[in-house]
C-alpha cells in the first residue's frame, strides 16, 4: 500500500429526518476525492457518520414516544442505506453514540480540564433551540436573532464548563496567515477572519445542564459535553485517539481535506482548530466550505415543501446522472439553484449526446467497418494529430482541478475530448472513408483514434462515474492495466487487434416535458402515504413552565396603527404609530419582509405594552407587536383584533 496517505471527512449527519440532495452533495464531493486519491496513488481514508446527541433528538425521540437510542438506530440505518444505494466508498461510519467515541470524548474533556484549558463558570446568555448554539449579548443584537438561522433566541442562565477559546484567539490568526489554504474558499477565510476571530473570541460554554441526552462530564455527571465538541471530536476519535490503539491516528492525522458546507466553517476553522491547539494535535491541511443547493434561490427545508429526495432520481436515471450533475453542474465553495429542468437537460446534452454518443458511434463503427477489432492507426498528422494532442493533454488538465476540488471544471476538461471526439467523427466521416479501398489507413487510424480518446476519457472519469467507467471499458474490452491513471498519461495504451463488443445504451435520451411530470409526482406527497415520510413532524419545544402571576404581570393590549413607515437604517424593520387608548405609542417590527407599511394602517393589533423600552438600530420602539411567524421565517401574520376598541387589555 502506498505511503501517500490522504484523509478526507464529511460532517456528522443530524439523523433527524430524511436526507435530500443537499446533504447528499457534501457525500458526493467527499466520495469523488475520495476515490480520485486512491486512483491517483494515495492511502485514502474516507470518514462520514452521525451526530446523535443534544435536545432536539431527545424531544424528538421522546415526541415520537421512543427511547433516543431506538429512534436513532432507525434513522441510521436508513443513512447507510442511502450511502449503500450510491455506492459511497467511505472507509469508517463513525456514530457519536458509538462507546469508542463516548469514551475518547470523556478523555478528551479530562485532558482539557486538566490543562486548565476548560474551567467551572455561569453561563448567561442567548440559546437557539434549532442550532443547539448559544451566543453572547452582541452575537444576537438588540433584535435577539440568532446569527446563524436568524430565529429568536431564548435568554439562558445556567452553571456550566467554558472552554478557554479565548486564549486561542492570537494563535488562530497566527495560523491563519501561516497557512492561507486551511480555511477555503478564499471568501469564507476572510468572512472567519474579519466577522469572527478578529471581532474577539469569547469563551465557550462547552457543558449543559439542562438536558441529558450526551456525553456527561467525566467528573462531573450533572453536566452533558456540548454537542458541537462531542461532534467535532469525530474525526479523531474516529481514528481511535486517546484509545489503546492509535495506529490510524498516527498513520492519517491531520485530516488533508474536510468538508463542510458553509453554514458550519465557522465551528471547523474556529473552534475545531482551538480545540486541537489545545490538545497538542496538528491542524487539518484544509477545511473546504461548500455552498449551499438552493432550490428557487431558497435552502431546501422540509417546511417549504421544496426538498428533493436523492433515491427516487437514482432509481429512474441512475447513480452517475445525479453524481454527474451534482459534481458538474455547481461551482463547488458556490451556492447553486437546483431545477428539474436543469437536471434533465444536463443528462441529455452531456450524457446522452456527448458521452453516450461518442460510445455508441465508437463501438458501432469498428463493428461494422473491422469487424470488431480495433485496428492500427497509420496516419499521424493533421487532424488526427490534433485529437491526440487534445486528448493527452486532458489528464494533466483534470488532475490540477481535481485537486483544487473543482470538480465541474475537471468534467469541462473531460467533456472538452468528448466533444472534440464527436467532431473528429464529423470531421472525417468514416462512412465516407469505408467506401474508398485507398483510404483504409486513414479509416483504421480514425477508429483507433476514437477508441483510444474514449479510453483516456473513461478512465479519466472513472473516479467520479465509476458505473459508466465500468459499462464503457467493457465495451472497450479494456484490462485493468490500461484502466489506471498512469495509462492515461499516453495515447496509445489500447492494443490494436482487440475485439469491442456493443452493450447497452449508457443514457437512454429523456423526453424533457415528460420527465418534468414524472418528477413533480416524485417529490408531491402522496396522501394515502403516512406524512412523516415528506412533511417534517413539526417539533415543539417549551418554554420554562410560569404561573398566573408570571402571566399577569405581562400586558398585552389592543393598539389602533396610525402610522408606518420603513426604519431609514434597517430593511427588515417597520416603524409604527399605534393609537393605545390615550397614548401613542412607537414600535419598530421586524416585519418589512412580510407588510408593507401601509398595509397595517387603520389595524388594530395587539401589542405587549409592558415591555422595557429599546433602541433598535437608532429608534426607540416602546412595546412589540405580537405576530405568528413559521421557523423558517418564510411565513408571518400580525395577530390583529379587529373589531375591539384600541386599549383594552388583552387577557
Ligand atoms: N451535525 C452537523 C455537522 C457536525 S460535524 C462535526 C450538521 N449536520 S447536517 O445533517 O445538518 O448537515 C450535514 C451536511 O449537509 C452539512 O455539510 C450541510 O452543509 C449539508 N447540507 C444540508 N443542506 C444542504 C443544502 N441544501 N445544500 C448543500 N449542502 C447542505 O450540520
Amino acid at each position: 500500500m502506498s505511503n501517500k496517505t490522504f484523509y478526507v471527512t464529511t460532517p456528522i449527519y443530524y439523523p433527524s429526518g430524511r436526507l435530500h440532495i443537499g446533504h447528499t452533495y457534501t457525500t458526493v464531493a467527499a466520495d469523488a476525492i475520495a476515490r480520485y486519491k486512491r486512483f491517483t496513488g494515495f492511502d485514502v481514508r474516507f470518514l462520514t457518520g452521525t451526530d446523535e446527541h443534544g435536545e432536539k433528538i431527545q424531544k424528538t425521540a421522546a415526541e415520537k414516544k421512543m427511547m433516543p437510542k431506538d429512534y436513532l438506530d432507525g434513522m441510521i440505518e436508513d443513512i447507510k442505506k442511502l450511502w449503500e444505494t450510491m455506492e459511497i466508498s467511505y472507509d469508517d461510519f463513525i456514530r457519536t453514540t458509538d462507546e469508542r467515541h463516548e469514551k475518547a470524548v470523556q478523555k478528551i474533556f479530562q485532558k482539557l480540564y486538566d490543562k486548565g484549558d476548560i474551567y467551572l463558570g455561569e453561563y448567561e446568555g442567548w440559546y437557539c433551540i434549532p442550532c443547539e448554539s448559544l451566543w453572547t449579548d452582541t452575537q444576537v443584537g438588540e433584535e435577539h436573532l440568532c446569527p446563524d438561522c436568524k430565529r429568536e433566541v431564548q435568554k439562558k442562565k445556567e452553571s456550566s464548563y467554558f472552554f478557554k477559546l479565548s486564549k486561542y484567539q492570537q494563535p488562530l490568526v497566527d495560523y491563519y496567515n501561516s497557512h492561507p489554504d486551511f480555511c477555503f474558499p478564499e471568501s469564507r477565510k476572510n468572512e472567519m477572519l474579519n466577522n469572527f476571530i478578529n471581532a474577539g473570541l469569547d469563551d465557550l460554554s462547552v457543558s449543559r445542564t439542562t438536558f441529558d441526552w450526551g456525553i456527561k462530564v467525566p467528573f462531573d455527571d450533572k453536566h452533558v459535553i456540548y454537542v458541537w465538541i462531542d461532534a467535532l471530536c469525530n474525526y479523531i476519535t474516529a481514528l481511535g485517539y486517546l484509545s489503546e490503539d492509535e495506529s490510524l491516528m498516527e498513520k492519517y492525522w491531520p485530516a488533508n481535506m474536510q468538508i463542510v458546507g458553509k453554514e458550519i466553517v465557522r465551528f471547523h476553522t474556529i473552534i475545531w482548530p482551538a480545540l486541537l491547539m489545545a490538545l497538542d494535535l496538528p491542524l487539518p491541511d484544509k477545511v473546504y466550505g461548500h455552498g449551499w443547493i438552493l432550490f428557487s434561490e431558497d435552502k431546501m427545508s422540509k417546511s417549504k415543501g421544496n426538498i428533493v429526495y436523492p433515491e427516487p432520481i437514482i432509481e429512474r436515471y441512475g447513480i452517475d446522472a445525479l453524481k454527474y450533475f451534482l459534481l458538474k453542474e455547481f461551482t463547488f465553495g458556490q451556492d447553486g439553484n437546483y431545477t428539474n429542468r436543469n437536471f434533465l437537460t444536463r443528462i441529455n446534452s452531456d450524457l446522452v449526446n456527448d458521452l453516450g454518443n461518442l460510445l455508441s458511434r465508437t463501438v458501432s463503427m469498428i463493428e461494422k467497418y473491422n469487424d470488431s477489432i480495433v485496428p492500427e492507426p497509420k496516419v499521424f498528422d493533421s487532424v488526427h494529430a490534433e485529437l491526440k494532442k487534445v486528448a493527452s493533454s486532458m489528464p494533466a488538465k483534470v488532475d490540477d482541478a481535481m485537486n483544487r476540488m473543482q470538480f465541474n471544471e475537471a468534467l469541462e476538461e473531460i467533456w472538452k475530448v468528448v466533444r472534440r471526439s464527436n467532431k473528429y467523427v464529423d470531421e472525417t466521416m468514416p462512412w465516407v472513408l469505408a467506401k474508398d479501398e485507398t483510404k483504409k489507413d486513414e479509416l483504421d487510424t480514425v477508429l483507433y483514434n476514437l477508441a483510444e480518446a474514449l479510453r483516456l476519457v473513461t478512465v479519466m472519469i472513472s473516479p467520479l462515474l465509476h458505473i459508466t467507467a465500468k459499462k464503457i471499458f467493457e465495451q472497450l474490452s479494456a484490462g485493468e492495466e490500461i484502466r489506471t491513471y498512469e495509462s492515461a498519461l499516453s495515447f496509445g495504451g489500447l492494443k490494436p487487434g482487440t475485439k469491442v463488443a456493443k452493450g447497452e445504451i449508457l443514457f437512454p435520451r429523456l423526453d424533457i416535458e415528460k420527465e418534468l411530470e414524472v418528477m413533480e409526482s416524485m417529490f408531491k406527497p402522496k396522501t394515502e402515504e403516512p406524512v412523516k415520510e415528506e412533511v417534517e413532524t413539526k417539533e415543539i419545544i417549551h418554554k420554562d413552565e410560569i404561573t398566573i402571576d408570571d402571566f399577569a404581570k405581562m400586558e398585552l393590549r389592543v393598539g389602533k396603527v396610525l402610522e408606518a413607515s420603513k426604519h431609514p437604517k434597517a430593511d427588515r424593520l417597520l416603524v409604527f404609530k399605534i393609537q393605545v387608548g390615550s397614548e401613542i405609542r412607537q414600535i419598530v417590527s421586524g416585519i418589512a419582509k412580510f407588510y408593507d407599511p401601509k398595509d397595517l394602517i387603520g389595524r388594530n393589533v395587539v401589542i405587549v405594552a409592558n415591555l422595557k423600552p429599546v433602541n433598535l438600530r437608532g429608534v426607540e420602539s416602546q412595546g412589540m407587536i405580537l405576530s405568528a411567524a413559521t421557523d423558517d421565517d418564510s411565513k408571518l401574520v400580525v395577530i390583529q383584533a379587529e373589531g375591539i376598541e384600541d386599549g383594552v387589555e388583552v387577557r
